[in-house]
């Protein structure tokens, strides 16, 4: 049993493999949080808690010269508001009095077997039920009518437990909710460092690592979207934890718009993470008999550094998140058109890009941003989800027929959100947009943004895209999203619910992508957001690969690829080979090292082959040869990163280890080569210690124990960015 409750003791506790969470119902029906950390079976971590008067910390009503019970030092699962603990808030409650409060107190629980859903949003799956338990712990407002529904689910094997909350009006009259984070969680002790990903459009998910001062630390977007800025993933780590050592936990909610991590270290040093979505700019009615639920957030723990923390998140993705039949399946070998023709391009010039990279072995081919309405350049067509015929004469299916004649399969860009003033549907439908009243929009790219809250827009979003989806004979879409959302205001809503607008559109981009990814599950789905603004668990759900970022240089990919890699597993990675000097830097990488770098990812071309040498070609060949040949190990292998953070400036060295330790692939980039340098040593991972393993391009032996401890020297590298592949096979 992965839940345990006794009785006696009102103890509650989850075990994962490696780990160990409880928390205690106590006599005043405070639910407390206990512990969390690595596994300890049997243990009541109700001794760690020891109470004094610490002064300016209040006490609750019935304790109220109990000097030394406050709410304000006591770790708990759920805060609740204006009751006593001043540290941040899980959820901040207005009632029709006007009055704010909650002082929540434990009302029972049930345990359920398997995982539980959310409605409208998404959640953690097992397709087994006897892999995951739920535990639902019910807290009651001492003085209205307003519950919560704490979730628990426990997925044993994979050492992770998921949290939400479910916010319950029971009572007559609307509770305004202005804060609904997903979860609390109070660490005691211990000294943690802060570790989140930030970035900006073209450098998305860089690791920062920085100590917790006694103050609040934010990780946080308002932007609508879970943007390149911030992603919604953090990681609170001992300072002296490394790849392979060190205690660390995560938390990774399964949230694509607004979101808000808060790292709080009190005044006695304990540490409160409070996360889920964003409090600014939100207020939701919950009227009688409503219930709000937030999104999920993934928990893990490690007492064996990043590396294993990283596992259990890719595990959990792969095999509990991602529904794509994708995750599985064998992805094509794409090419896209974007950067070779912008959008600039004819049937023509598509089938001509097309015919070449079918002779080397290019599998799908993807046809990008201007195919529709009367998009010449990006200040017009978007939503006019209607063929250009002067680019694509005859509609889509010349172009489709081409493509199979060359045993091409077919993809399309689309950017269902968005909108364009100089657009047929906007001159039909001009309150279909966020905008406040008697008030100017912001634009970003000269677009505005569609009011997805509304079911209207969804439902002619749906028409024109599974329309087309039934109509043509279409493999895969790249679900686009190119700018950040202001003026977030619906004409579809009464003024009092505005505050509900940042959830409610995310709700309504996960409605329409679940309507369509339900319906054409053969269809292979790509997220997008200019490059990686919208790179998270919740959109992962829906789509199996996102775009990492529209920087396709090699060298800034291995450290978006790297920053990535913490939270999210290499087949979420859209990456592509693209034309050198590369259009975002000017940089000038060997075909060979853009490779490496791409084959990290879902492995794809973005130029015009074209115009490569004929010994260019050659390579392109032997490439995607050579990735067919490794794809299944990228795939669905371990990975692991070979380099501390502190090494990343000079080389990026990562493995992909076949589960069952049969074979792995070692990959190295040296960023910056230095005359009479230290040689690169790394050792490998994931191998068996027993077996013999062969080196394949020099049939070399080595034992897998020699090359786990001994580990693998470096010859000397010479050049502009080297890299190499070791592909290491086992012998016996
Ligand atoms: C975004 C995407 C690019 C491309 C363009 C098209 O920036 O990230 O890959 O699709 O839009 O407008």
């Amino acid at each position: 049993m992965s839940i345990l409750y006794s009785p006696g003791e009102r103890l509650l506790t989850l075990h994962t493999r490696h780990t160990t969470y409880q928390m205690h119902a106590d006599e005043h029906n405070f639910l407390r949080h206990l512990y969390y950390g690595a596994r300890a079976d049997g243990a009541d971590f109700r001794y760690l808690q020891r109470n004094y008067d610490r002064g300016f910390s209040g006490n609750p009503p019935e304790l109220h010269n109990d000097r030394a019970f406050s709410l304000d030092t006591m770790p708990q699962e759920y805060t609740g508001f204006n009751a006593g603990d001043f540290r941040v808030p899980a959820l901040c409650a207005v009632h029709a009095d006007g009055s704010y409060a909650a002082d929540f107190r434990y009302a029972g629980h049930e345990i359920r077997p398997g995982s539980y859903d959310l409605p409208g949003l998404p959640a953690a799956f097992d397709r087994d039920p006897e892999n995951s338990m739920t535990l639902i712990v019910t807290l009651r407002d001492t003085a209205s009518a307003l519950s919560v529904r704490l979730y628990y689910g426990v997925f044993e094997e994979r050492d992770v437990i998921t949290r939400a909350a479910e916010i319950v009006n029971d009572g007559e009259r609307t509770i305004f909710l202005e804060k609904a984070a997903s979860a609390c969680v109070d660490l005691s002790f211990g000294d943690w460092e802060l570790l989140h990903f930030h970035g900006r459009h073209c450098m998305e998910r860089q690791p920062q690592r920085v100590p917790l001062s006694n103050a609040v630390h934010s990780v946080e977007s308002r932007r609508g979207m879970s943007s390149h800025h911030h992603n919604p993933f953090t990681i609170l780590c001992a300072p002296d934890t490394r790849e392979y050592a060190g205690e660390c936990y995560g938390f990774m909610p399964l949230w694509s718009g607004n979101h808000k991590t808060e790292v709080e270290k009190d005044y006695l040093g304990s540490v409160r993470v409070v996360t889920g979505i964003h409090d600014s700019q939100f207020r939701w009615n919950l009227g009688p008999g409503e219930h709000f639920y937030t999104p999920q957030v993934l928990f893990s723990y490690s007492a064996s550094g990043f590396s294993a923390l990283s596992h259990q998140y890719h595990d959990m993705i792969r095999y509990h998140i991602c529904r794509s039949e994708y995750v599985q399946k064998r992805r094509p070998v794409l090419i896209n058109n974007w950067e070779a023709t912008f959008m600039n391009f004819t049937t023509e010039r598509l089938l001509n890009i097309a015919r070449q990279a079918a002779e080397l072995g290019v599998e799908l081919f993807v046809m990008d941003d201007g195919w529709f309405g009367a998009r010449d350049d990006d200040n017009a067509g978007l939503g006019d989800w209607v063929v250009n015929e002067r680019k694509l004469p005859g509609g889509l299916d010349p172009l489709i027929d081409g493509l199979k004649e060359l045993g091409m399969r077919f993809g399309i860009w689309i950017e269902p959100e968005m909108i364009n003033e100089d657009s047929d549907l906007y001159r039909a439908r001009p309150e279909w947009v966020l905008k406040a009243p008697n008030r100017p929009p912001m634009y970003c790219r000269n677009q505005l943004v569609l009011d997805m809250s509304r079911q209207d827009v969804r439902d002619y979003l749906y028409d024109c895209f599974a329309g087309l989806l039934r109509k043509h004979d279409i493999s895969y879409i790249k679900w686009d999203m190119n700018r950040c959302l202001a003026d977030v205001y619906s004409n579809a809503l009464p003024p009092e619910r505005q505050g509900e607008m940042t959830y409610r559109y995310v709700l309504g981009v996960y409605d329409l992508i679940g309507r369509l990814t339900r319906e054409f599950p053969h269809v292979l789905f790509e997220g997008c957001a200019g490059g990686g603004g919208r790179f998270d668990a919740g959109m992962l759900y829906y789509t199996p690969q996102i775009w990492c970022s529209d920087d396709t240089d090699a060298i800034e990919r291995l450290d978006i690829q790297h920053g990535t890699s913490f939270g999210y597993p290499p087949f979420t990675m859209g990456a592509h080979v693209s034309v050198c000097p590369n259009q975002q830097t000017g940089r000038s990488t060997t075909f060979y090292t853009r490779g490496v770098v791409a084959m990290s990812g879902t492995f794809g071309y973005e130029l015009d082959l074209n115009r490569l040498s004929s010994s260019e070609k050659d390579e392109v060949r032997l490439q995607i040869a050579y990735f067919k040949k490794v794809q299944s190990l990228i795939q669905n292998g371990v990975y692991y990163r070979l380099n501390e953070l502190d090494e990343q400036e000079r080389y990026c060295a990562w493995e992909f280890a076949a589960p069952d330790a049969s074979e792995a692939l070692v990959n190295l980039v040296v960023k910056h080569v230095q005359a009479n340098a230290p040689l690169i040593h790394i050792r490998l991972r994931g191998l068996d210690p027993d077996a013999t393993y062969t080196l394949e391009d020099t049939q070399e032996r080595y034992s897998g124990a020699a090359l786990m401890n001994g580990g693998y020297t470096f010859p000397m590298f010479w050049g502009d960015y080297p890299s190499v592949q070791l592909r290491f096979l086992r012998a016996d």
